[in-house]
């Protein structure tokens, strides 16, 4: 299997990979032309400039892991990917709640929970990692991408007004 494809603009592409039976046919570094970094646009912005200020760096994180893999380093550089993304993420969800908690947000207690469960997300991946089974970079950045398309743009993105009317910008 070898596609890939461009999703709206500015999007991150999805990305399939070969499997071992076709990547055999396939001229070695082709799939990785399909990798993209993860561009900054307006549909990210949720309006708060500390959170879009942390969401950027979230990006630059995994554009780190992405730019690995498009030369073939990827599987190298992913296990520090995850130890800096759990460190990052820690930081950026305590201050995402604090605002959200001290605005009293109708919706923290949900939202809390979805940031609970992307942290042990990681942190199993972290443990594996450090139990010497490296994780995989494709399983990885199709996390992250997933964690960035929704929660970003979906989840966080529904807090702008209310934020905005309590005067945080
Ligand atoms: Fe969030
Ligand atoms: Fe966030």
């Amino acid at each position: 299997m070898r596609r890939c494809w461009s999703g709206a603009e500015g999007q991150p592409r999805l990305i399939l990979f070969p499997d071992a039976a076709d990547n055999q046919q396939v001229p070695t570094g082709t799939w990785r032309a399909c990798i993209t970094l993860f561009t900054w646009n307006d549909s990210y912005s949720v309006q708060v400039q500390l959170c879009d200020a942390q969401h950027k760096k979230l990006f630059e994180i995994i554009n780190q892991l992405a730019d690995a893999m498009r030369t073939g380093k990827g599987d190298e550089v992913v296990s520090g990917t995850i130890g800096e993304l759990l460190l990052y993420t820690g930081t950026h969800f305590q201050q995402e709640e604090a605002l959200l908690r001290k605005t009293n947000y109708p919706r923290l207690a949900g939202h809390e929970e979805m940031h609970r469960r992307f942290v042990a997300e990681v942190a199993a991946l972290d443990r594996q990692a450090r139990a010497g089974r490296t994780a995989n970079s494709v399983q990885v950045l199709g996390l992250l991408r997933d964690w960035l398309l929704n929660h970003i743009q979906k989840v966080d993105r529904q807090y702008s007004a209310h934020l905005n009317a309590a005067g945080i910008h």
